[in-house]
C-alpha cells in the first residue's frame, strides 16, 4: 500500500448520478494501483447555502467542519463534477464557497486537486471543468493539468463501477499515474 491517500468528491447526490458512477470508477482505478481511495459523499454532509450574514454571525453548517477534516486527511482531492448549463452544480460551488471559509483545516493547501466530470451528453461536461480550474486556480489550490471529461456516461461502465469505454479508460490510468506522482509530494 502506498503512504497516500485520495479523496474523490462528486458534486452530485442523485441515486443514479453518472458522477457518483465516475467518482467510484476513480476509486477502483487507483485501489487497482495500490493507492487507498475513496468516495466522499456530499450527500453525508449536508451544507445550507452559503450565507454572508450566517458566516459573520459565526453560523457555519453543522457538517462543514467534518467535511473539511475528511478532505484534509488526504493528499489529494477529485472533484468530479456534474455540467449543468456549462457549469458546474450549485452543489459543489456551495461546497467550494464554504470550504474557503473554513479556517481550520485549509483544504485548498498542502494537497493537490484534479478536475473531472461526467454526462450523458456528447462534451462529457468538458465545459463546466474551464470553470472549476479557473475557480480553484483563484483559490490557490495545487491543481493537476491533467482532467477527465466522459461522454455518453450512461453507456461507460460495467456492473461492477469500472470505466470500460476504452479511450476515457486509458485517459483515467494516466490521469491517476500523475496524481498519485504530485499527490506523494504532499505525503
Ligand atoms: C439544470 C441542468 C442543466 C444541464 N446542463 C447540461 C450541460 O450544460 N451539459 C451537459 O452535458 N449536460 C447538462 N445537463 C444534463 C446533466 O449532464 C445530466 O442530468 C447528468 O446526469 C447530471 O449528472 P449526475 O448524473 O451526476 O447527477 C443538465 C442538467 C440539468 C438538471
Amino acid at each position: 500500500m502506498s503512504d497516500i491517500s485520495i479523496a474523490i468528491l462528486p458534486g452530485s447526490t442523485r441515486e443514479a448520478s453518472v458522477n457518483r458512477q465516475l467518482a467510484k470508477a476513480f476509486a477502483l482505478a487507483l485501489q487497482a494501483k495500490g493507492v487507498s481511495a475513496s468516495v466522499v459523499e456530499p450527500a453525508d454532509y449536508p451544507l445550507a447555502m452559503y450565507s454572508g450574514d450566517d458566516e459573520a454571525n459565526g453560523n457555519f453548517p453543522e457538517k462543514l467542519d467534518a467535511l473539511a477534516a475528511e478532505l484534509a486527511r488526504h493528499q489529494a482531492v477529485i472533484l468530479v463534477s456534474p455540467e449543468y448549463n456549462a457549469c458546474t452544480t450549485p452543489l459543489l460551488k456551495n461546497i467550494i464557497d464554504w470550504l474557503s471559509r473554513e479556517k481550520e483545516h485549509n483544504v485548498y493547501e498542502r494537497r493537490i486537486f484534479a478536475l473531472a466530470a461526467a454526462s450523458p451528453g456528447g462534451l462529457g461536461g468538458i465545459r463546466c471543468l474551464s470553470h472549476l480550474r479557473d475557480m480553484m486556480v483563484s483559490i490557490g489550490a495545487d491543481t493537476l493539468t491533467a482532467q477527465l471529461a466522459v461522454s455518453g456516461a450512461g453507456q461507460a461502465f460495467n456492473d461492477e463501477g469500472h470505466l470500460t469505454a476504452e479511450r476515457p479508460a486509458a485517459m483515467m490510468d494516466a490521469m491517476c499515474d500523475k496524481l498519485i506522482a504530485s499527490a506523494k509530494r504532499y505525503a
